[in-house]
């Protein structure tokens, strides 16, 4: 199994795959100066490379290398995190140290549900979605595809946030957010539209 992305993001990823005994036998990085990342050799090429999690913080970014690729795609999940039986997990998504994920919650492709967030039940998050640390996802939240939540963000039972937004960091969110905005504070609010590079 290989990480695409040498990046600190990558770093963690390799870190919960050896918690979980899992081998990662390298990293993939299209900068050819990477040579080497946490003692690994770094690949420039995807010759060979049958298993891979895009280890790459930024969602678009990750979204785009993932659609050029046409190997299998894990799935990271920390031995200290809860995730209820009932809830699923897509294929390439990263759960971190301490994430709690509550019963039938879905989980789509690609996430990252990063250190220490709790997202309860029957939440729904789409694909290439970041719910940053310390993230407060109540029950029946909907994030759309390729959102990210800032650290320690609130979002009350019942809020949808739509595809490609940001939630800045310690926003309360307490009323649904459309596609593409930014929206922050705590009494969030929306504040602009964004461009998807963005994230
Ligand atoms: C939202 C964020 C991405 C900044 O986006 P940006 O497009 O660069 O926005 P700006 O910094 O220009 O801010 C735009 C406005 O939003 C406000 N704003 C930005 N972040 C805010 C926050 N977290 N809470 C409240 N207001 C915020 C700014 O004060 C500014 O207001 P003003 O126009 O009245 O001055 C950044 O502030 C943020 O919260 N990042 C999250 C970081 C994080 O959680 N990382 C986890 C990594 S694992």
């Amino acid at each position: 199994m290989y990480l695409y992305g040498a990046s600190g993001h990558g770093k963690v990823i390799k870190e919960i795959l050896d918690a979980q005994h899992k081998t990662v036998d390298g990293f993939v990085d299209d900068n050819p100066g990477v040579e080497r990342q946490c003692g690994l050799p770094v690949l420039h090429s995807l010759d060979h490379v049958d298993e891979v999690i895009v280890s790459i913080g930024a969602n678009s970014v990750r979204k785009r290398i993932v659609e050029k690729l046409t190997c299998r795609f894990a799935v990271a999940v920390h031995p200290s995190a809860v995730c209820s039986l009932s809830a699923t997990i897509g294929e390439g998504t990263v759960v971190m140290a301490g994430a709690i994920i509550n019963a039938e919650s879905v989980i789509g492709n690609h996430c990252i549900v990063n250190t220490g967030s709790s997202i309860d039940h029957e939440c729904v998050i789409g694909n290439y979605v970041h719910i940053s640390p310390h993230v407060t996802l109540c029950g029946n939240v909907r994030v759309g595809e390729g959102s990210w939540i800032g650290a320690g963000s609130t979002i009350i039972p019942g809020v949808r946030i739509g595809r490609w937004c940001v939630v800045g960091a310690g926003s309360v969110v307490t009323k649904d957010i459309p596609d593409g905005y930014l929206a922050a504070g705590n009494g969030c609010e929306l504040i602009k539209k964004i461009q998807e590079d963005l994230l």
